[in-house]
């Protein structure tokens, strides 16, 4: 079983010890904590912890790098929120950090977390190959993340086709991090990490979907914020071009696809006892969130 509270806890403390080390001017120092802390869900980085699990290596072997796909989240969330993006005042139930901070701090504090998060990698103590490994997994995931939001802010008639694939980058991208980080950290084979970032990046697909349905249908608590976003944007999402069933459908389809790669990267594994626990209670944990 994973300790799910006690890995929790690595996070959190890993969060802070490596954000304390860095020098960083004020008032954009308070912005990037106020995004970072206290925790939203820490989903990816308690990924990753528990992929490793799966993978039968030490868990916190890849503490230090499964914080960093956390820094950037957080600075995707900053800039998400933004006047020029999704123009949200809440966020996790309180003001999003441009309402607290101000727009040019939160700016900043989006554009310093995500070379602060490639720095943390570089200045880490994982071998020369794995820290390149993960630095171009790092940079890709939020390349693919600017591509996304991009694309997710074209007019609605653009994007109606292109959902799925929006989703695959605005998402995707930071999930395919967490399984190319547990991957690479454990020395799987290249062929394994390959089908890991596709399943990454469906993983993102069914988180993206789940996400629009608890915008749209979902409680205040749940949404952390009063009203739907997507609606007050009147903005094309899988549950606002679908009745509910159809995209409970579409939802449907990801997860099948999330099992298919589960089942080609146990066929992958040399170890056989392998049958990734974790990663299916992940799954499972996303969509009981609705
Ligand atoms: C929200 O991500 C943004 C999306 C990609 C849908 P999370 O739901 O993981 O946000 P927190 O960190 O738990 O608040
Ligand atoms: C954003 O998707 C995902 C990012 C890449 C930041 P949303 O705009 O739906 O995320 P929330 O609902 O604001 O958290
Ligand atoms: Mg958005
Ligand atoms: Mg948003
Ligand atoms: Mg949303």
């Amino acid at each position: 079983m994973f300790d799910n509270n006690f890995y929790l806890e690595q996070v959190e403390k890993e969060l802070k010890i490596v954000l304390d080390s860095e020098d960083i001017e004020q008032p954009m120092k308070d912005a990037i904590y106020y995004a970072i802390f206290p925790a939203g869900k820490r989903i990816r980085p308690l990924m990753v912890l528990a992929l490793m699990q799966d993978l039968k290596k030490e868990p916190l072997d890849a503490l230090r790098a499964s914080v960093t796909i956390e820094f950037l989240h957080c600075a995707s969330l900053i800039h998400d929120d933004l006047p020029a993006f999704d123009d949200d005042d809440f966020r996790r139930g309180r003001p999003s950090c441009h309402k607290a901070y101000g727009q040019a701090p939160a700016i900043l504090a989006g554009d310093f977390l995500p070379l602060f998060a490639l720095k943390t990698i570089s200045k880490s103590a994982y071998n020369e190959d794995v820290k390149v490994k993960l630095s171009e997994i790092l940079s890709n995931a939020f390349l693919e993340l600017c591509n996304g939001q991009q694309l997710d802010i074209l007019e609605n008639e653009e994007k109606k086709d292109k959902l799925l694939r929006i989703y695959e980058l605005k998402t995707g991208g930071l999930f395919k991090a967490v399984l190319g980080f547990a991957s690479v950290v454990s020395n799987m084979s290249d062929d394994f990490t390959k089908i890991a970032l596709k399943l990454g990046a469906e993983i993102g697909v069914y988180f993206q979907i789940i996400d629009d349905y608890i915008d749209l249908y979902g409680t205040k608590e749940n949404r952390g914020k009063p009203q739907s976003s997507d609606e007050k944007n009147g903005k094309f999402t899988v549950f606002s071009i679908n009745t509910k069933e159809e995209g409970l459908r579409i939802l449907k389809n990801s997860e099948n696809e999330i099992y298919d790669y589960i089942n080609m990267l146990c066929d992958n594994s040399e170890n056989k006892s392998i049958t990734f626990d974790n990663l299916k209670f992940f799954v499972e944990y996303m969509k009981k969130r609705m």
